[in-house]
């Protein structure tokens, strides 16, 4: 089974835990209505959760997420981590002696006699007869719920629509918690006012055992847990290998160490926008010597490698854990200062869905051609000028100049539907300045400048990248790689403006009167739509909204 499939399947188990809890928590939450309703949820909770299927489900669910818990914990290379997932980590795995008590008193007490908790007689307990019952059981609630918000963040973070839900996550996320113990207090204090006397429990002597059992092994697991780890970290010490750097620099790392990796335990700069997960490129490595018999590369490593047509001995230093000594050199150089800088939040590069406008001037070099250079340089700026104004004034961000064209990003901070508007609201302001410029030198320009530009809309890694003073914020990812072939398009085709379908349904917006037509790109799979703008003059009556924007 390879690391992907375990993952997935711990997630899988810990989403059916996180449903039983979710569904636990609300018939909590009822008790603000009265313990009746109560009683009455938990009819339903039993009926969803206690036929066969789900109790097979339940259980294997429980096991599997444990266990797959603890080998996730024995397989990391290091303790070392974010404070998030130490957080995750440690309250998983405090949680299952949390819930021993009430596992016990309830479930396998059922299972072993046939001898059913009610809401009242459990509440009564843990309110009137043992309030620190009460208290763990409380803390376990939190527990278990911080815990599985916990691992569902780190399981969505990174999807492009996260950020636009997250308000709605963190809502129910507070809300759910909050109002199950309220339920809990209320059930209490209502039980403790009518002077409820629940009836006799006999499975007190049989609890005792059980729950000492459960402890001593849950505890006997934790423990072999870590001491495995701490056999295996004496074992990979003594089978160590030595990486190489061109700059002379060596690592000297336990074999099942990735270069980057490596690189991270000698203190050695190695740029990570994605942080390890494959996706960037940017910790990619040119093997320069040491690359027989070398591991290949994963399917992942193997499709982010394919997409920048690297050569054969370029790998991802952060998906690539050689088994032998190498040589290697970081294809993108990384000083101490960026180390420095890279601690800087967007500098570590994140995830995040943009919109892209590329921007050129059709014929400019042939124009070029027949003007003195002082003139080319007095006419580009002017042009620079109504591109940089457009881009800024409409909230984007440009990202660089080149030659005569031009890369701007919207979204960096606003949400995808403004992002998107904000493009289209720049690219309407940019050929309307550029058709001043040709008004006001039309006798200096032997014909009127063109524009080709495209817009696009897709997730990108954005962070800062380059090289000592040469570095800034920019993006990078197949979104940035289709804008720029659509712009290519948009001159073939001499129109003004190509607006890819991505960018009206973020936008929102149905132009009317546009043609739509879908485009074939080398290195994609799929073809990608795009609307045509002849000629953005009409452009800011077709795309109203977005023209208030501008
Ligand atoms: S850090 Fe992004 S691919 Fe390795």
């Amino acid at each position: 089974m390879n690391r992907l499939g375990i993952r997935e399947i711990r997630l899988a188990s810990g989403l059916v835990l996180l449903l039983f809890v979710l569904t636990h928590l609300t018939n909590h939450a009822l008790g603000l209505v009265s313990i009746d309703a109560m009683e009455r949820g938990l009819g339903w909770f039993k009926l969803i959760w206690r036929n066969p299927i789900a109790t097979t489900l339940l259980y294997g669910a429980v096991l599997v997420h444990f266990l797959l818990g603890l080998y996730a914990l024995y397989s990391r290379r290091t303790l070392r981590m974010p404070l998030r997932e130490l957080a995750q980590i440690t309250l998983g795995l405090v949680l299952p002696f949390l819930l021993v008590q009430h596992v016990a008193g309830t479930r396998i007490t059922y299972a072993l006699t046939g001898n059913e908790a009610t809401y009242a007689g459990v509440i009564h307990n843990l309110w009137v007869t043992s309030p620190n019952a009460g208290l763990r059981q409380g803390l376990a609630l939190l527990v278990v719920w911080l815990h599985g918000c916990l691992g569902v963040y780190f399981w969505l973070r990174h999807r492009p629509w996260f950020s636009q839900y997250s308000t709605l996550f963190y809502t129910v996320g507070l809300l759910v918690p909050l109002l199950a113990l309220l339920g809990f207090a209320e059930a209490g204090k209502y039980l403790t006012a009518q002077g409820y006397e629940p009836p006799p429990r006999v499975e007190a002597a049989l609890r005792g055992p059980i729950e000492n059992a459960l402890y001593l092994n849950l505890g006997g697991l934790i423990a072999a847990t870590f001491a495995a780890r701490l056999i295996r970290s004496y074992w990979i010490r003594s089978t160590q290998i030595e990486i190489t750097y061109a700059s002379g620099q060596v690592a000297l790392v336990p074999q099942g160490f990735s270069v980057l990796e490596a690189s991270r335990s000698a203190n050695i700069p190695h740029v990570a926008v994605c942080g390890g997960r494959g996706r960037c490129s940017t910790c990619r490595v040119r093997v320069l010597k040491g690359l027989e018999d070398q591991p290949g590369p994963t399917p992942k490593e193997r499709a982010t490698l394919h997409r920048i047509k690297a050569a054969d001995n370029v790998r991802l230093a952060c998906q690539f854990r050689p088994v032998h000594a190498l040589t290697v050199v970081p294809v993108l150089s990384a000083g101490r200062q960026r180390l420095l800088e890279s601690q800087s939040r967007s500098a570590r590069g994140r995830e995040h869905v943009i919109t892209v406008l590329f921007c050129d001037l059709r014929a400019f070099t042939a124009l070029s051609e027949r003007r003195l250079p002082f003139d080319i340089v007095f006419i580009l700026n002017r042009y620079f000028d109504v591109v940089g104004h457009a881009v800024e004034e409409t909230g984007g961000y440009v990202d660089k100049f080149i030659g005569d064209g031009a890369l701007a990003i919207f979204g960096l901070e606003a949400a995808a539907q403004t992002a998107a508007k904000q493009a289209i609201a720049a690219a309407i302001r940019i050929s309307e300045g550029v058709r001043d410029i040709n008004r006001t030198y039309a006798s200096e320009l032997d014909r009127p400048l063109k524009l080709a530009m495209s817009l696009h809309t897709g997730p990108a890694i954005v962070g800062e990248m380059g090289y000592g003073p040469a570095t800034h914020l920019t993006a990078v990812g197949d979104t940035i790689n289709t804008a720029s072939r659509l712009e290519g398009i948009a001159k073939d085709l001499d129109a003004e403006l190509l607006i890819s379908e991505e960018v009206t349904k973020a936008a929102k917006l149905t132009p009317t009167g546009l043609d739509l037509q879908s485009f074939s790109m080398r290195g994609r799979k799929a073809a990608i739509a795009a609307w045509i703008v002849r000629d953005t003059e009409g452009l800011a009556r077709i795309f109203e909204d977005a023209a208030i924007l501008a």
